[in-house]
C-alpha cells in the first residue's frame, strides 16, 4: 500500500440508517442494489459507530436513508449520538414523521431537520416523489418543525422539470420559516443516470437559475441562507466532490459498509470494509477504498500536472466512473478532459419539452 500521510479527522458522518423509503424519486442516490431490512445494523451497533465517530473527531451526524424515519429506534439513535457529543441532523422526506415521533425526537435531543422538497405544488411534487399526498404531508411536517423552534433546512433537488419554479421554491422556504435552503441540481450517477434525459436541464434554465439565486441572496439576506449547486455538466471545471476523496466526510450504509462518498459503491474495483470488521478510525485512516484516491499518485494527465489539482482534486470519481468507465480518469466535465466532447454531445441532445421521456421509478 502507498505510504500516505494520515488524513485529518472527518467533519461529518452520513449514516444511511435504512434503504427503505416510501418515495421513489427518479434521481434516487441509493445504490442499485439495496440493503434489505434484515441486513440493517441494530441499535447497539449504530450507537457504537456514533461513539467511534466522535472519538475520531467527527462533529456532525447526518441521519439519512432511504427514509430514516422508517427506523422505529430513531429516537434511541438520536439520543445515542447526542450522548456521544455529535450535532444531529435528520434528513427526511417527512413521510411518517408524526407529531408523536417529532415529540420523541425532540426529547432525544435532535438538533436540526433537513426536509427534502420535490416541488412547490402537490401535482409536480407527488409526481416526482411517486407518492400521492406526500406534498401535503410535508407541509404539515414543516410547520410543526418550525413551530417547535427546531432549525429547518429545505433540501430542494432541482432538474429540468422543476427548475423553472426556482424563485417560487425559494419564497416557499421563507414562508415555511426555513433558515436555509440547499438548491442542489441532480447529479448523474446511480438511478439518476437512468432518468438523465428527463432530468438534465437546458442551458437557458441554468442561466436563469443563476440569476434567480443571485437576486434571492440579496432579497433574503439575513432571513434565509441559500446554497446553490448548479449542474456541473454546464461548468468548465468540476466540483471538488466531497471536498476531495476521503478528506472531510464518510458514509456508513445500512449494513455498516463504510464508503468515502454515497455513490462510491458504483466503482467496482474498490474494496470496502464494514464497521463490524474494523474500527471506524482504522477504516478512515488506512482502509483501501479511502486510500484509493487520496494524494496525487492515482491521477492521470491532465490532472496530474494541473494547477487546479488541489482545488478540485480532479473532480468526482463516481462521475468519472459513470461517464468514462475509469474512476481515476479526469472528471469529464472538465474542459481539459479528453472526454469533454461526450458531455457536450449530451448537452446537444437535450429533448424539447414535449419529447421528454417518462420517469423510470425505482419501486
Ligand atoms: Fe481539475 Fe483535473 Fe480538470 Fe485540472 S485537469 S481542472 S485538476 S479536473
Ligand atoms: Fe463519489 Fe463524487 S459522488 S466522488
Amino acid at each position: 500500500m502507498r505510504d500516505l500521510p494520515l488524513p485529518p479527522a472527518p467533519i461529518a458522518l452520513l449514516a444511511e440508517l435504512t434503504h427503505r423509503c416510501p418515495l421513489s424519486c427518479p434521481y434516487c442516490s441509493n445504490p442499485l442494489e439495496m440493503v434489505a431490512r434484515e441486513g440493517e445494523l441494530d441499535t447497539a451497533t449504530w450507537a457504537r459507530v456514533f461513539a467511534e465517530a466522535a472519538d475520531l473527531g467527527v462533529l456532525q451526524l447526518h441521519l439519512s436513508g432511504g427514509e430514516p424515519v422508517a427506523r422505529r429506534d430513531l429516537p434511541e439513535l438520536v439520543e445515542a449520538a447526542r450522548q456521544a457529543g455529535l450535532y444531529v441532523n435528520l434528513i427526511t422526506s417527512g413521510i411518517g414523521l408524526t407529531e408523536a415521533r417529532l415529540d420523541a425526537l425532540e426529547a432525544a435531543g435532535l438538533d436540526h431537520v433537513q426536509l427534502s422538497l420535490q416541488g412547490v405544488r402537490s401535482g409536480i411534487a407527488d409526481r416526482i416523489g411517486g407518492y400521492k399526498s406526500g406534498f401535503d404531508r410535508k407541509l404539515e411536517v414543516a410547520k410543526s418543525i418550525t413551530a417547535r423552534g427546531l432549525p429547518l433546512t429545505l433540501n430542494a433537488v432541482m432538474h429540468r422539470q422543476n427548475l423553472d419554479d426556482l424563485a417560487e421554491t425559494i419564497s416557499f422556504a421563507v414562508e415555511l420559516g426555513a433558515r436555509r435552503i440547499e438548491i442542489a441540481c441532480v447529479q448523474f450517477y446511480g438511478w439518476a443516470l437512468t432518468n438523465r434525459a428527463a432530468l438534465l436541464p437546458t442551458r437557458e434554465q441554468v442561466e436563469m437559475a443563476k440569476r434567480t439565486v443571485a437576486q434571492a441572496v440579496q432579497t433574503y439576506r439575513g432571513r434565509l441562507a441559500i446554497d446553490f449547486v448548479p449542474p456541473d455538466y454546464y461548468a468548465d471545471f468540476p466540483k471538488a466532490c466531497m471536498g476531495g476523496w476521503g478528506s472531510t466526510g464518510l458514509n456508513v450504509t445500512p449494513d455498516g459498509t463504510v464508503l468515502p462518498c454515497h455513490a462510491a459503491a458504483t466503482i467496482p474495483h474498490l474494496e470496502f470494509q464494514r464497521v463490524t470488521e474494523a474500527p471506524l478510525a482504522e477504516i478512515w485512516q488506512h482502509g483501501p477504498a479511502f486510500q484509493a484516491f487520496r494524494g496525487h499518485d492515482w491521477m492521470q494527465e491532465p490532472c496530474r500536472s494541473c494547477a487546479r489539482r488541489d482545488i478540485d482534486h480532479g473532480g468526482c470519481r463516481c462521475q468519472a466512473m459513470a461517464l468514462t468507465g475509469d474512476a481515476s480518469a479526469t472528471d469529464p466535465v472538465c474542459r481539459y478532459s479528453p472526454q469533454r466532447p461526450a458531455v457536450d454531445a449530451l448537452l446537444a441532445e437535450i429533448p424539447e419539452a414535449e419529447a421528454l421521456p417518462e420517469f423510470t421509478y425505482r419501486r
